[in-house]
Protein backbone atom coordinates (compact mmCIF):
# COMPACT_ATOMS: atom_id res chain seq x y z
CA UNK A 1 0.00 0.00 0.00
CA UNK A 2 3.17 2.36 0.95
CA UNK A 3 3.99 1.55 -2.90
CA UNK A 4 0.92 2.84 -4.07
CA UNK A 5 0.99 5.92 -2.28
CA UNK A 6 4.61 6.52 -3.19
CA UNK A 7 3.55 5.96 -7.06
CA UNK A 8 0.88 8.64 -6.74
CA UNK A 9 2.87 10.91 -5.36
CA UNK A 10 5.69 10.30 -7.86
CA UNK A 11 3.46 10.40 -10.40
CA UNK A 12 1.89 13.79 -9.29
CA UNK A 13 5.47 15.48 -9.10
CA UNK A 14 6.42 14.32 -12.70
CA UNK A 15 3.20 15.09 -14.47
CA UNK A 16 1.25 17.78 -12.51
CA UNK A 17 3.12 20.01 -10.26
CA UNK A 18 6.15 20.22 -12.25
CA UNK A 19 6.83 23.45 -14.06
CA UNK A 20 3.73 24.70 -11.91
CA UNK A 21 4.50 24.43 -8.24
CA UNK A 22 8.56 24.07 -7.65
CA UNK A 23 6.30 23.52 -3.91
CA UNK A 24 4.46 21.02 -4.51
CA UNK A 25 7.21 18.87 -6.73
CA UNK A 26 9.70 18.98 -3.68
CA UNK A 27 7.19 17.94 -1.33
CA UNK A 28 5.48 14.99 -3.47
CA UNK A 29 8.37 13.67 -4.30
CA UNK A 30 9.58 13.96 -0.60
CA UNK A 31 6.38 11.94 0.48
CA UNK A 32 7.00 9.51 -2.34
CA UNK A 33 10.80 8.66 0.41
CA UNK A 34 8.83 9.37 3.36
CA UNK A 35 8.01 6.66 6.08
CA UNK A 36 6.41 8.87 8.37
CA UNK A 37 4.36 10.63 5.56
CA UNK A 38 3.19 7.38 4.01
CA UNK A 39 1.95 6.09 7.76
CA UNK A 40 0.31 9.30 8.70
CA UNK A 41 -1.63 8.85 5.40
CA UNK A 42 -2.75 5.11 5.43
CA UNK A 43 -4.44 6.85 8.99
CA UNK A 44 -6.77 8.12 6.23
CA UNK A 45 -9.17 6.23 3.92
CA UNK A 46 -7.99 5.47 0.84
CA UNK A 47 -10.32 8.29 -1.09
CA UNK A 48 -8.57 10.79 1.22
CA UNK A 49 -4.82 10.63 0.32
CA UNK A 50 -4.13 12.23 -2.98
CA UNK A 51 -1.51 15.28 -2.69
CA UNK A 52 -3.83 18.11 -3.62
CA UNK A 53 -5.93 17.07 -0.49
CA UNK A 54 -2.74 16.69 2.03
CA UNK A 55 -0.83 19.77 0.96
CA UNK A 56 -4.40 21.91 1.01
CA UNK A 57 -4.79 20.58 4.71
CA UNK A 58 -1.26 21.24 6.02
CA UNK A 59 -1.39 25.24 4.58
CA UNK A 60 -4.70 25.42 5.69
CA UNK A 61 -4.32 24.19 9.32
CA UNK A 62 -0.40 25.69 9.59
CA UNK A 63 0.47 28.09 6.55
CA UNK A 64 2.22 27.67 4.02
CA UNK A 65 5.81 24.95 5.02
CA UNK A 66 9.25 26.36 3.10
CA UNK A 67 10.09 22.82 2.21
CA UNK A 68 9.95 18.93 3.68
CA UNK A 69 11.83 19.57 6.79
CA UNK A 70 9.34 22.17 7.67
CA UNK A 71 6.35 19.77 5.83
CA UNK A 72 7.61 16.89 8.31
CA UNK A 73 7.41 19.40 11.84
CA UNK A 74 4.04 20.09 10.75
CA UNK A 75 2.24 16.83 10.45
CA UNK A 76 4.40 16.07 13.69
CA UNK A 77 3.13 18.89 15.37
CA UNK A 78 -0.41 19.24 14.09
CA UNK A 79 -1.00 15.54 12.69
CA UNK A 80 -4.51 15.60 14.32
CA UNK A 81 -5.63 18.68 13.01
CA UNK A 82 -4.44 18.13 9.29
CA UNK A 83 -6.15 15.02 9.31
CA UNK A 84 -9.44 16.51 10.89
CA UNK A 85 -9.73 18.70 7.67
CA UNK A 86 -8.41 16.05 5.22
CA UNK A 87 -11.66 13.56 6.62
CA UNK A 88 -13.53 16.93 6.57
CA UNK A 89 -12.96 18.46 3.09
CA UNK A 90 -12.50 17.68 -0.30
CA UNK A 91 -11.11 19.11 -3.54
CA UNK A 92 -13.49 21.54 -4.29
CA UNK A 93 -10.94 24.12 -6.48
CA UNK A 94 -13.38 26.23 -8.14
CA UNK A 95 -11.44 28.22 -11.06
CA UNK A 96 -13.08 31.17 -12.51
CA UNK A 97 -11.10 30.83 -15.34
CA UNK A 98 -12.90 28.88 -16.71
CA UNK A 99 -15.49 30.49 -18.02
CA UNK A 100 -12.79 32.02 -20.46
CA UNK A 101 -13.43 28.85 -22.74
CA UNK A 102 -16.83 28.56 -21.92
CA UNK A 103 -17.51 31.97 -23.42
CA UNK A 104 -17.38 31.20 -26.94
CA UNK A 105 -19.91 27.90 -27.02
CA UNK A 106 -21.90 30.01 -24.64
CA UNK A 107 -21.95 32.50 -27.06
CA UNK A 108 -23.29 30.57 -29.44
CA UNK A 109 -26.32 29.84 -27.90
CA UNK A 110 -29.80 31.18 -28.62
CA UNK A 111 -30.39 33.49 -25.34
CA UNK A 112 -31.57 34.72 -23.02
CA UNK A 113 -29.70 31.33 -21.28
CA UNK A 114 -30.99 29.73 -17.84
CA UNK A 115 -27.64 28.48 -16.82
CA UNK A 116 -27.44 25.46 -14.40
CA UNK A 117 -24.06 24.25 -13.33
CA UNK A 118 -23.72 20.67 -12.04
CA UNK A 119 -20.58 20.47 -9.53
CA UNK A 120 -20.38 23.88 -8.95
CA UNK A 121 -18.25 24.61 -5.44
CA UNK A 122 -18.98 27.85 -4.89
CA UNK A 123 -20.89 28.98 -7.84
CA UNK A 124 -18.08 31.28 -9.84
CA UNK A 125 -17.94 29.42 -12.94
CA UNK A 126 -22.09 30.60 -13.00
CA UNK A 127 -20.98 34.10 -13.50
CA UNK A 128 -19.67 34.34 -16.65
CA UNK A 129 -21.63 37.18 -18.25
CA UNK A 130 -20.27 39.35 -14.73
CA UNK A 131 -16.24 38.95 -15.88
CA UNK A 132 -14.21 40.71 -18.52
CA UNK A 133 -12.30 39.01 -21.24
CA UNK A 134 -9.23 39.74 -22.87
CA UNK A 135 -8.62 37.07 -25.60
CA UNK A 136 -5.64 38.84 -27.10
CA UNK A 137 -7.08 40.21 -30.40
CA UNK A 138 -10.58 40.45 -28.60
CA UNK A 139 -11.25 42.16 -25.31
CA UNK A 140 -14.55 42.57 -23.48
CA UNK A 141 -14.95 44.66 -20.47
CA UNK A 142 -16.73 43.88 -16.99
CA UNK A 143 -20.21 44.82 -17.13
CA UNK A 144 -21.09 47.96 -15.85
CA UNK A 145 -21.69 47.51 -11.80
CA UNK A 146 -18.57 45.45 -11.76
CA UNK A 147 -16.06 47.29 -12.64
CA UNK A 148 -13.58 47.33 -10.87
CA UNK A 149 -14.25 44.54 -9.09
CA UNK A 150 -14.65 41.82 -11.73
CA UNK A 151 -11.03 40.12 -12.87
CA UNK A 152 -10.40 40.11 -16.52
CA UNK A 153 -10.10 36.80 -17.20
CA UNK A 154 -7.06 36.23 -19.77
CA UNK A 155 -7.07 33.52 -22.33
CA UNK A 156 -5.30 32.23 -25.36
CA UNK A 157 -7.78 31.36 -28.28
CA UNK A 158 -6.34 29.74 -31.36
CA UNK A 159 -7.52 31.53 -34.63
CA UNK A 160 -10.50 29.77 -35.51
CA UNK A 161 -12.13 30.39 -32.04
CA UNK A 162 -15.16 31.92 -32.39
CA UNK A 163 -14.27 34.94 -29.97
CA UNK A 164 -18.02 36.63 -28.77
CA UNK A 165 -17.88 40.18 -29.37
CA UNK A 166 -20.84 41.13 -26.45
CA UNK A 167 -21.51 39.30 -23.00
CA UNK A 168 -23.97 36.35 -22.96
CA UNK A 169 -27.81 37.48 -21.42
CA UNK A 170 -28.16 34.73 -18.77
CA UNK A 171 -31.26 35.86 -16.78
CA UNK A 172 -31.56 32.91 -14.47
CA UNK A 173 -29.02 30.47 -12.43
CA UNK A 174 -28.02 28.00 -10.37
CA UNK A 175 -25.85 25.18 -9.41
CA UNK A 176 -25.89 22.03 -7.75
CA UNK A 177 -22.99 20.54 -5.60
CA UNK A 178 -22.43 17.51 -3.22
CA UNK A 179 -21.25 20.11 -0.94
CA UNK A 180 -21.71 23.95 -1.69
CA UNK A 181 -19.32 26.60 -0.96
CA UNK A 182 -19.99 29.75 0.77
CA UNK A 183 -18.76 32.29 -0.54
CA UNK A 184 -19.75 34.92 2.63
CA UNK A 185 -18.23 32.01 5.23
CA UNK A 186 -14.90 33.27 5.70
CA UNK A 187 -13.55 28.73 6.57
CA UNK A 188 -15.09 27.92 2.95
CA UNK A 189 -13.34 31.14 1.02
CA UNK A 190 -10.00 30.13 3.04
CA UNK A 191 -10.31 26.55 1.98
CA UNK A 192 -10.92 27.68 -1.51
CA UNK A 193 -8.04 30.25 -1.65
CA UNK A 194 -5.66 27.15 -0.20
CA UNK A 195 -6.73 24.99 -3.04
CA UNK A 196 -5.05 27.23 -5.04
CA UNK A 197 -1.47 26.07 -5.89
CA UNK A 198 1.75 28.31 -3.59
CA UNK A 199 2.96 29.54 -6.26
CA UNK A 200 -0.01 31.26 -8.27
CA UNK A 201 -0.38 34.44 -7.01
CA UNK A 202 -2.84 35.21 -10.43
CA UNK A 203 -5.00 32.84 -10.13
CA UNK A 204 -5.26 33.47 -6.34
CA UNK A 205 -5.90 37.09 -7.66
CA UNK A 206 -8.08 35.99 -10.18
CA UNK A 207 -10.08 33.70 -7.43
CA UNK A 208 -10.69 36.71 -5.03
CA UNK A 209 -11.44 39.03 -7.66
CA UNK A 210 -14.60 36.37 -8.91
CA UNK A 211 -15.52 36.11 -5.07
CA UNK A 212 -15.95 39.91 -4.88
CA UNK A 213 -18.40 39.62 -8.21
CA UNK A 214 -20.14 36.36 -6.53
CA UNK A 215 -20.49 38.62 -2.82
CA UNK A 216 -22.45 40.40 -4.51
CA UNK A 217 -24.94 38.06 -6.41
CA UNK A 218 -24.76 35.13 -4.17
CA UNK A 219 -25.44 32.60 -7.12
CA UNK A 220 -27.12 29.63 -5.72
CA UNK A 221 -25.83 26.36 -5.63
CA UNK A 222 -27.82 24.06 -4.18
CA UNK A 223 -26.57 20.52 -1.86
CA UNK A 224 -26.97 17.56 -4.45
CA UNK A 225 -25.82 14.74 -6.34
CA UNK A 226 -25.62 15.34 -10.25
CA UNK A 227 -26.76 11.89 -10.18
CA UNK A 228 -30.38 12.38 -8.73
CA UNK A 229 -30.91 16.23 -8.58
CA UNK A 230 -30.63 17.43 -11.63
CA UNK A 231 -33.67 17.26 -12.78
CA UNK A 232 -35.72 19.11 -10.14
CA UNK A 233 -33.05 21.90 -10.98
CA UNK A 234 -33.88 22.05 -14.73
CA UNK A 235 -37.50 21.56 -13.95
CA UNK A 236 -37.46 25.39 -11.47
CA UNK A 237 -35.52 27.34 -14.60
CA UNK A 238 -37.67 29.54 -16.32
CA UNK A 239 -39.13 27.91 -19.80
CA UNK A 240 -38.96 30.96 -21.97
CA UNK A 241 -34.84 30.78 -21.58
CA UNK A 242 -32.80 28.21 -23.27
CA UNK A 243 -31.87 26.23 -20.79
CA UNK A 244 -28.09 25.11 -20.82
CA UNK A 245 -26.82 22.18 -18.34
CA UNK A 246 -22.67 22.64 -18.33
CA UNK A 247 -19.81 21.46 -16.34
CA UNK A 248 -16.44 21.26 -15.85
CA UNK A 249 -13.71 19.47 -13.71
CA UNK A 250 -16.11 17.51 -12.22
CA UNK A 251 -17.46 14.45 -13.81
CA UNK A 252 -14.19 12.67 -13.09
CA UNK A 253 -15.21 12.33 -9.68
CA UNK A 254 -18.03 10.52 -10.78
CA UNK A 255 -17.43 6.89 -10.57
CA UNK A 256 -17.80 4.49 -12.26
CA UNK A 257 -18.55 4.91 -16.28
CA UNK A 258 -21.87 4.27 -16.50
CA UNK A 259 -22.71 6.28 -13.64
CA UNK A 260 -21.34 9.31 -16.19
CA UNK A 261 -23.25 8.15 -19.31
CA UNK A 262 -26.55 7.76 -16.91
CA UNK A 263 -26.06 10.93 -16.00
CA UNK A 264 -25.05 11.79 -19.96
CA UNK A 265 -28.74 10.13 -20.75
CA UNK A 266 -30.30 12.57 -18.04
CA UNK A 267 -29.31 15.52 -19.44
CA UNK A 268 -30.39 14.60 -23.00
CA UNK A 269 -33.38 13.23 -21.76
CA UNK A 270 -34.28 17.28 -20.01
CA UNK A 271 -33.62 19.05 -23.66
CA UNK A 272 -31.37 21.28 -22.12
CA UNK A 273 -28.39 22.09 -24.10
CA UNK A 274 -25.20 20.49 -22.43
CA UNK A 275 -21.79 21.75 -22.14
CA UNK A 276 -19.14 19.32 -21.06
CA UNK A 277 -15.82 20.63 -20.29
CA UNK A 278 -13.88 17.79 -19.12
CA UNK A 279 -10.59 15.82 -19.29
CA UNK A 280 -11.25 13.47 -22.51
CA UNK A 281 -11.30 10.41 -20.53
CA UNK A 282 -14.41 10.83 -18.84
CA UNK A 283 -16.65 10.44 -22.28
CA UNK A 284 -13.84 8.64 -23.89
CA UNK A 285 -16.64 7.76 -27.02
CA UNK A 286 -17.04 11.55 -27.89
CA UNK A 287 -13.33 12.30 -28.34
CA UNK A 288 -12.35 8.61 -29.87
CA UNK A 289 -11.61 9.84 -33.38
CA UNK A 290 -9.73 12.82 -32.25
CA UNK A 291 -6.21 11.51 -32.20
CA UNK A 292 -4.06 14.27 -33.04
CA UNK A 293 -2.77 17.18 -30.60
CA UNK A 294 -5.37 16.36 -27.62
CA UNK A 295 -4.89 18.80 -24.91
CA UNK A 296 -6.08 18.85 -20.83
CA UNK A 297 -9.63 19.14 -21.53
CA UNK A 298 -12.28 18.48 -24.14
CA UNK A 299 -15.16 21.16 -24.33
CA UNK A 300 -18.11 19.19 -26.33
CA UNK A 301 -21.62 20.75 -26.69
CA UNK A 302 -24.55 18.03 -27.19
CA UNK A 303 -21.68 15.36 -27.26
CA UNK A 304 -19.92 17.32 -30.18
CA UNK A 305 -16.26 18.20 -29.77
CA UNK A 306 -15.64 21.71 -30.49
CA UNK A 307 -12.21 22.55 -28.88
CA UNK A 308 -9.52 21.66 -26.28
CA UNK A 309 -9.19 23.65 -23.41
CA UNK A 310 -6.21 23.79 -20.71
CA UNK A 311 -7.33 23.40 -17.71
CA UNK A 312 -7.39 26.73 -15.74
CA UNK A 313 -9.15 28.16 -19.08
CA UNK A 314 -5.88 29.62 -19.54
CA UNK A 315 -6.28 28.05 -23.82
CA UNK A 316 -8.58 27.10 -26.26
CA UNK A 317 -8.02 25.06 -29.50
CA UNK A 318 -10.86 25.34 -31.55
CA UNK A 319 -11.82 22.18 -33.55
CA UNK A 320 -12.34 22.83 -37.15
C1 LIG B 1 -12.79 20.36 -8.89
S1 LIG B 1 -14.32 21.03 -8.36
C2 LIG B 1 -14.78 21.97 -9.81
C3 LIG B 1 -15.69 23.11 -9.48
C4 LIG B 1 -16.14 23.96 -10.67
N1 LIG B 1 -16.88 23.17 -11.62
C5 LIG B 1 -14.97 24.61 -11.37
O1 LIG B 1 -14.62 24.18 -12.48
O2 LIG B 1 -14.39 25.54 -10.83
C6 LIG B 1 -15.43 19.63 -8.46
C7 LIG B 1 -16.75 19.87 -7.73
O3 LIG B 1 -17.65 18.81 -8.09
C8 LIG B 1 -18.40 18.45 -6.96
N2 LIG B 1 -18.94 17.10 -7.16
C9 LIG B 1 -18.24 15.94 -7.30
N3 LIG B 1 -19.10 14.91 -7.47
C10 LIG B 1 -20.36 15.42 -7.46
C11 LIG B 1 -21.67 14.86 -7.57
N4 LIG B 1 -21.84 13.55 -7.72
N5 LIG B 1 -22.73 15.68 -7.52
C12 LIG B 1 -22.55 17.02 -7.33
N6 LIG B 1 -21.35 17.61 -7.21
C13 LIG B 1 -20.26 16.83 -7.26
C14 LIG B 1 -17.39 18.57 -5.82
O4 LIG B 1 -18.03 18.70 -4.56
C15 LIG B 1 -16.61 19.83 -6.23
O5 LIG B 1 -17.16 20.99 -5.66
Amino acid sequence: MGNEIAEGYRGFAAFEARGASPLYESLALHVAESRSAQAFLLTLSKDKRQPNLFFAAVRHVAGTPNGPAHFDEIIHQQGDQIAEVMRLRTTQTNEPGRCAVLLPVLAAIDGPIALIEVGASAGLCLLPDRYGYDYGRVRLDPPKGFRPVAPVLECAACENTPLPRHLPVIVWRAGIDLNPLDVDRDEDVRWLETLVWPEQSLRLARLRAAIGVARKITPRVVRGDLRRDLLDLVQDAPKDATRVVFHTAVLNYVLPQEDRDDFADMVRRTGATWISNESPKVFPQYSRHLTRDRGAFLMARDTRPVAWTAPHGQAIRWLR
